[in-house]
């Protein structure tokens, strides 16, 4: 199963990817988490200690990695290089495994007026197509909120993109948003997470906002889960209401896909 996490800025998507991904993990399943937000910070929800992280280095600024896959030599705008570059042995060989999940960073893509036919860009949009089309075990993108690693080839191969809400009126109008930009690029299956949910209001002003989704639940707001943040620690450590929040998240899943996730 592939899942793709997006939503509105701080709303709490790269929390619920570290959490799912950790739940599925111990769950047994295989799990290569995708960290795709060029503000690179799964790693930590994760609970990766420090040191790791340390040591990371995004994919798009593996400038050797870059350039020996498309060709392309870095500094020389409009030079020719490849469009379909070796990707398959990536996850593999770049990912970093730590409590049975293995992360793959994606980086910063350099940004150009009206999108970016870059190197860095070919590269980590053929291994994301790769990844949804090739790979066999869960797979959970942390999105950053303008989906621009995605393409219309390789959004069918999603299987469920979630959109994350917080009660507020901004976050359901990002919501909207994200929805149109989905639907445009082809994302059949759409469902909603509420977070931060205080209260049974709370849920109704989420659900209401977003009718056009199914939910498949929600996380509370949770003094713990700031605290893992604070102390640079994941979320799913720290917490067994979160734990029991995201199982019941995953088993509405499971239900809503009539199939097991692997
Ligand atoms: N259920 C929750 N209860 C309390 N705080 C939460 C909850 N979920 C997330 N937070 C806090 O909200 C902040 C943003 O969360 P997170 O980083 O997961 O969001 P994000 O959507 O990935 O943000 P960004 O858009 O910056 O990538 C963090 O400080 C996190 O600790
Ligand atoms: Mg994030």
């Amino acid at each position: 199963m592939k899942i793709a996490i997006a939503g509105k800025g701080g709303v709490g998507k790269t929390t619920l990817s570290g959490v799912m991904a950790r739940y599925l993990a111990e769950e047994g399943y295989t799990v290569l988490a995708i960290d795709a937000d060029p503000d690179a910070n799964l790693a930590s929800a994760l609970g990766f200690p420090p040191e790791l992280i340390e040591g990371l280095t995004p994919l798009a600024a593996m400038t050797p990695l870059v350039e020996e896959r498309t060709g392309a030599v870095k500094g020389t705008f409009g030079g020719v290089f490849k469009l379909n570059p070796k990707v398959a042995d990536i996850p593999d060989t770049y990912s970093v495994d730590h409590h049975g999940v293995k992360l793959l960073i994606l980086g910063n893509i350099p940004q150009a007026e009206g999108g970016c036919f870059c190197p860095e860009n070919v590269l980590l949009k053929g291994l994301l197509h790769h990844i949804l089309v090739g790979r066999k075990e869960i797979v959970i993108i942390d999105m950053e909120a303008g989906l621009e690693h995605l393409t219309r080839g390789s959004t069918k191969h999603v299987d469920a993109f979630i959109i994350v809400v917080e009660p507020g009126q901004r976050s359901i109008a990002t919501a909207h948003q994200i929805l149109r930009l989905a639907q445009d690029l082809g994302v059949q299956r759409v469902y909603g997470v509420g977070n931060k949910v205080n209260s049974p209001e709370d849920r109704t002003l989420i659900t209401e906002g977003l009718s056009a989704i199914s939910f498949l639940g929600h996380l509370s707001f949770n003094q713990k889960v700031i605290e893992a943040d604070k102390r640079g620690m994941s979320p799913y450590d720290l917490n067994g209401t979160l734990k029991k929040e995201v199982q019941g998240i995953i088993k509405r899943l499971q239900q809503l896909q009539g199939e097991a996730l692997d």
